[in-house]
């Protein structure tokens, strides 16, 4: 069973070579597309899908084009989320976020040509059948817009400043704007490895995606009051700055934490249930929430 260490840098190999692309209109799109892409990240999202799909039989080599296709939706999200009409953010993964150094108009096109490019690259996998293909397509697009992600980034614009006191309502954030992808993370692993959607495997991954997911995102806000920027490679303390609302402006953070916790305990349990072999996916589960950066 591949290691951690292995499929990421596997992982960043693909993407690597994945984006040699031959600049058709515009060079300086490609630039800036290869620039929110390599060179940084955790590349958290796209090891869980690859440790699901291995951690459940499956080859590495079959995973990894759905895999980067998660990295590229992710990518985009963080070129659109630094604009200035959204979190205003300077500095991305160590350096100037892609509208610093591109300008945002070019941000906005390489956000969208990231969702397009991740989308074609799983509706042309060679490895995978038809019915993987359009599972897969289905479950990113679920996780990606606007019922999730998309709309999990507007509702957090959206309560930006305002008055909101309500713990259910800011799990309900969490788990749109960063759950949902982690979810579709494992289902993309489940539906690679040849599991059913009705299967009792597919349900339970869902479910651990999505825990994982929440923790995660609580783990962000609390780092961005507790961490430096230096170690995050990011703007601290840009949450409260901006009047966001989120669990560590809610509970605090060591309310937070705990509840991140109590949440990594939950899906721990819910990974046990499924009895793989391979401990990556714990691994990554605990990375999500024990983190420095
Ligand atoms: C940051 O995600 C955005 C959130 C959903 C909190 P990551 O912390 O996974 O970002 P990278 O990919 O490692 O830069
Ligand atoms: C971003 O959340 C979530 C998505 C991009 C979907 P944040 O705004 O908290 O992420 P960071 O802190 O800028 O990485
Ligand atoms: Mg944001
Ligand atoms: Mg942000
Ligand atoms: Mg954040």
């Amino acid at each position: 069973m591949p290691s951690l260490s292995y499929i990421r840098s596997r992982l960043n190999e693909y993407i690597e070579l994945d984006l040699q692309i031959e600049s058709i209109h515009s060079p300086r799109l490609v630039e800036a597309m290869r620039y929110a892409v390599l060179g940084g990240g955790k590349r958290l999202r796209g090891c869980l899908v690859c440790a699901t799909a291995t951690g459940l039989g499956s080859a590495l080599q079959t995973a990894l084009p759905v895999a980067a296709s998660v990295e590229y939706i992710h990518a985009y999200s963080l070129v659109h989320d630094d604009l200035p009409d959204m979190d205003d953010a300077e500095m991305r993964r160590g350096k100037p976020s892609c509208h610093k150094a591109f300008g945002p108009t070019m941000a906005i096109l390489t956000g969208d040509a990231l969702q397009a490019l991740a989308f074609s690259s799983v509706a042309t996998c060679n490895d995978l059948t038809d019915s993987q293909r359009v599972s897969c397509i289905a479950i990113l697009g679920d996780a990606s817009g606007w019922k999730n992600m998309v709309g999990g980034q507007a509702m957090d614009m959206e309560l930006e400043g305002k008055e909101i006191d309500e713990e259910e309502v800011l799990s309900k954030l969490n788990d749109a704007k960063t759950g949902a992808l982690f979810r579709a993370c494992t289902e993309l692993g489940a539906i690679l490895a040849g599991q059913e959607q009705e299967s009792k495997h597919f349900r339970l991954l869902s479910k651990f995606g999505r825990r994982l997911g929440a923790a995660f995102q609580i783990t962000d806000d609390v780092l961005d009051v507790t961490a430096s920027a230096d170690e995050l490679g990011k703007p601290i303390a840009a949450d409260v700055a901006s009047g966001k609302h989120n669990l560590v402006s809610h509970l605090g953070v060591e309310g937070a934490r705990n509840k991140a916790s109590k949440m990594l305990a939950n899906a721990l349990t819910i990974l046990e249930e499924l009895r793989l072999q391979s401990s990556v996916l714990a691994e990554i589960a605990n990375l999500s929430v024990n983190r420095a950066s």
